[in-house]
């Protein structure tokens, strides 16, 4: 069987068929052309856990769960953010390579957007993949509540599976009366953060979506909980990972307990059990016991594909790092006892020091941005030296460009352009990049606890 590119697929009229990609999105947003769209932030109440509606979910428009926005790879974008909750926000657009004043830290790349307020985005994607859209601002509370939203960049040239499902992994802080409880606890701060009490795919509990029989199911995977590392694993099925953090893989590989944190997305081509009512499931591994995340019941006639047809996505746009004499950036992590006291926090600072990146416990989003972390020449490519002396492990993310992982410590490395790295307890990393995004971008920890309590840093690019 030969996998067709959805353009041939398209030109051939055959996309409309039962399985077309993206029937079991919740709230798809297809930004067609460059009419640019709205996002209205703002407060909402429906049942999460049980019938009891949640008071205070916030999201953008109507829904609980924040539309899923599909951009096209090359393709002009423009939102409007309309602000109607009652304390400022921002969108940051996680792992976009876009213009810097389009980055939407507040006070480094723009100002707040306080309550009543807009703010015109507008940004062209270079890569096609996987991606999402949060504030950042206030961002334990703000996506705490539900602003987690999903954005696909599609490539017109991608192949074509025979159907699509989203899932937008997350927790909720919840009560047993299904109400928000306090955000974290300043104990589990200091250590791997503080875990929801409600664990969700798409704002529900173990979600059950049909594909057909013996199909190839693209699966897009997105962790946008705030503290949550997941490993994977298929039951009932076969998986291959196809991309990671919104950059497709040389080579598809077996799924296999694959391990991601906060932040990260995980592409997969699932393929369905042949017999029509036979379930899949996808697991969360990394509990004790392990949990379902999301079921997908097979339905039809056996479609009779095969994994080993499944090829590479069409690689995105970076550039490759130039490795010989290439500047080294150390950044150790570790955790802080002393410090100086947080700075007076605009952006939802949680009042405590417990982590440092080169020993400075960095107050992140405020109006007084510290001094670069580092500071990189236009065009020049770098190595930034990761050195984790901490026992917990870290997603270090990057705003506006993607790096490629060079080596690990702990062993052989996926030579992957991403925008976040796990590092484990006690590993040292290597990430080279080419600096060629110029401004200020924001690099930390995607347990939001962290960043919060000194995880968080920035590089500028000159
Ligand atoms: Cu999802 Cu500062 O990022
Ligand atoms: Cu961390």
């Amino acid at each position: 069987m030969v996998l067709l590119s959805r353009r041939t697929l398209l030109k051939a009229g055959a996309v409309a068929g039962a399985y077309g990609a993206g029937l079991a999105i919740a709230g798809g947003l297809r930004a067609a052309s460059a009419a640019p769209i709205t996002l209205t932030a703002g407060e909402t109440q429906a049942p999460l856990k049980g019938d009891q509606p949640t008071r205070g979910i916030m999201t953008w428009n109507e829904g609980p769960q924040p539309p899923t926005l599909r951009l096209e790879k090359g393709q002009p974008f423009a939102a409007r953010l309309v602000n109607q909750l009652k304390e400022p926000t921002t969108i940051h657009w996680h792992g976009l390579r876009i213009d810097n004043k389009m980055d939407g830290v507040p006070f480094l790349t723009q100002p707040y957007i306080y309550t009543g307020d807009s703010f015109d985005y507008a940004f062209t994607p270079p890569d096609a993949g996987t991606f999402w859209y949060h504030p950042h601002c206030n961002t334990l509370v703000q996506m705490g509540r539900g602003m987690t939203g999903l954005l696909i960049v599609e490539n017109p040239d991608d192949p074509a599976f025979d159907h699509e499902v989203v899932l937008n992994l997350r927790d909720w802080r919840l009560g047993n009366d299904g109400q928000f409880i306090d955000p974290f606890k300043p104990r589990d701060a200091a250590k791997s953060g503080t875990y929801g009490t409600y664990k969700t795919a798409n704002w529900q509990e173990n979600p059950i979506y049909d594909a057909p029989a013996g199909g190839i199911v693209r699966v897009r995977m997105v962790i946008t909980d705030v503290t949550r590392i997941y490993s994977f694993g298929a039951d009932g099925a076969e998986a291959v990972v196809i991309a990671l953090d919104g950059n497709p893989v040389a080579e598809p590989f077996p799924l296999d307990r694959y391990q991601a944190g906060p932040g990260q997305r995980i592409e997969l081509a699932l393929r369905m059990p042949e017999t029509e009512g036979a379930i899949a499931t996808l697991t969360n591994y990394r509990t004790s016991p392990a949990y379902p995340l999301a079921r997908f019941r097979a339905v039809g006639a056996s479609l009779k594909r095969d994994l080993r047809d499944v090829k590479a996505l069409p690689a995105n746009p970076v550039s490759e790092p130039v490795l010989k004499d290439a500047e080294v950036v150390p950044l150790e992590l570790s955790a802080t006892a002393e410090g100086a006291p947080p700075k007076e926090g605009f952006c939802g600072s949680l009042g405590y020091n417990f982590w440092a990146i080169n020993k400075t416990p960095w107050s992140g989003d405020t109006a007084d941005p510290m001094a670069p972390l580092a500071e990189l020449k236009h065009g020049k490519s770098y190595i930034l030296r990761l050195a984790n002396r901490t026992p917990h492990a870290h997603p270090i993310h990057l705003h506006g460009m993607s790096f490629k992982v060079l080596s690990s410590s702990q062993g052989a490395v996926r030579p992957i352009f991403t925008d976040t790295y796990l590092i484990q307890p006690d590993e040292i990393a290597e990430l080279g990049l080419v600096a060629d995004n110029l401004g200020d971008w924001v690099i930390h920890c995607h347990i939001i606890e962290h960043q919060k309590t000194g995880m968080t840093a920035f590089l500028r690019v000159v």
